[in-house]
């Protein structure tokens, strides 16, 4: 079975690192950038823009390239499952038109609001910036602004948290293009991927990304820090009924793309604030998340690329589908000055990652040393009966490495997660 893997972050490794569990398939990879784990699993490789829809086509062709697997966001953006699938190659992700939900968040909120799908944030979709300010300056109250478009998850800004109303207005000022207001949700996040193959959704565990840059959830949002799942696959600040509501808003979200003319295949990622009137979507995702891929994936125990053909021919059951009760934490390792001044080219050592599994993201090997670039470095992840042996066993790798690089060290720490469940409480 030969599969091409698209994108090249610890996303990426983690997905070619499952599918390659199969023997019977071959791994193929677009990258922008030389990842060396994808590299160690991959049989060619083909170093381009991930956008590159037509060089990734014609590569795709000339391997003779049987399925695809879409890793990040901005080659759905791009069209690149309908390119690859008018020349008969499948593709887990979606077309241009249902990636929709996820590049084009205006798109998301309509669609919700016109069938009537619960957990949509009271929002107002502005046309350009001076709607955005005059709505701004009237308002009452905090609210989250967003430009409609791909941000890499920076470009974000919420009030009475990161900025005041003049810093909202300062900020609006700077977007070409529509914006997003919505009504700042008080919560805890959580993350409910799926797999999707048009009709029916499996769930995967729940799990919790940290996106502020530094311990105790402070500095700037960032593509995410690092994440934690739980033995039981729940969270302990997400009640039954909260997961099966966010489970059902996911369902008709995707029983909508389809009334709409929009299929969905592939995975769908979604992140929800819990809050005291339940679950509510902060964005749907087309893809998995990174970090959150590699907490999940390191957990499954059933064959991805079965279920990577299950999703293509829509014949997915929960049976095709388990992962292993265990807890896992996810800890990235970033370039000292991430996200605002990464610091780039610099040598890491890795001493010792004894159990830890290693992703590598956005690192290259240079004369058999990693060397950083301007985004997250590489990532371990640890696995446990409980989240503090999982924690200690990625802590321990994390610590290990030399370098000018930087880690949380409280992502899946039981202080952390006490917090949360007190915050949850408080709440209610
Ligand atoms: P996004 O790029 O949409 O993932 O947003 C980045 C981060 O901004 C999220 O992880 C949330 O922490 C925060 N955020 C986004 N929308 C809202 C909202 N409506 N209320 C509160 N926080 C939000
Ligand atoms: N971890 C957040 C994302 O992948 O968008």
């Amino acid at each position: 079975m030969k599969i091409l893997v698209v994108g090249g972050g610890g996303r990426e490794h983690a997905i070619a690192a499952a599918l390659a569990r199969n023997r019977k398939t071959v791994i193929f990879s677009v990258m922008a950038k030389n990842n060396p784990g994808i590299a160690k699993l991959a049989q060619k490789i083909l170093l381009c823009k991930e956008t590159d829809v037509p060089r990734i086509v014609a590569f795709a062709r000339e391997n003779g390239i049987e399925y695809a697997f879409i890793g990040p966001e901005s080659p759905l953006e791009a069209g690149i499952v309908d390119a690859l699938e008018s020349v008969n190659i499948p593709c887990v992700g979606p077309t241009k038109a249902a990636a929709r939900i996820e590049t084009d968040k205006g798109f998301c909120r309509r669609l919700m609001e016109e069938h009537q799908i619960e957990g949509c944030p009271k929002y107002r979709l502005c046309q350009n910036s001076a709607e955005a300010i005059t709505f701004i300056q009237e308002h009452e109250g905090d609210l989250v602004i967003k430009p409609t478009g791909l941000t890499g998850g920076k470009g974000v800004k919420i009030m009475g948290e990161q900025v005041d109303r003049a810093g909202a207005i300062a900020y609006a000022a700077t977007i070409n293009g529509s914006i997003i207001l919505e009504e700042r949700l008080i919560g805890e996040e959580f993350t409910l991927q799926a797999f999707v193959d048009g009709t029916h959704l499996i769930p995967m565990p729940l799990v919790q990304d940290h996106k502020r840059a530094f311990d105790g959830d402070t500095g700037p949002n960032t593509g995410g820090m690092g994440s934690y799942t739980m033995p039981d696959h729940m969270l302990p600040f997400v009640m039954k009924t909260e997961y099966s509501r966010a489970f059902g808003i996911m369902q008709a979200t995707i029983d909508a793309l389809a009334r709409a003319g929009h299929p969905y295949k592939g995975i769908l990622y979604g992140q929800f604030m819990n809050t005291a009137h339940g679950p509510k979507v902060i964005e749907f995702n087309a893809r998995f998340g990174d970090p959150e891929a590699m907490n999940v994936l390191s957990l499954l125990t059933s064959d991805l690329a079965e279920i990577m053909v299950k999703i293509i021919s829509g014949t997915l059951t929960s049976a095709h589908v388990t992962f292993e009760k265990k807890a896992t934490v996810c800890k990235y390792l970033v370039p000292e000055g991430y996200p605002d001044a990464p610091h780039a080219g610099d040598p890491i050592h890795v001493e010792g990652t004894h159990r830890a599994i290693t992703y590598y993201a956005n690192v290259e090997e240079q004369n058999g040393s990693l060397i950083t670039l301007t985004s997250r470095t590489l990532a371990f992840v640890g696995m446990g009966d409980t989240l503090e042996a999982a924690e200690r066993i990625a802590e321990h790798a994390a610590g290990s490495v030399r370098g000018s690089v930087r880690y949380r060290k409280d992502i899946g720490t039981e202080k952390l997660l006490s917090q949360r469940i007190a915050h949850m409480k408080e709440l209610r």
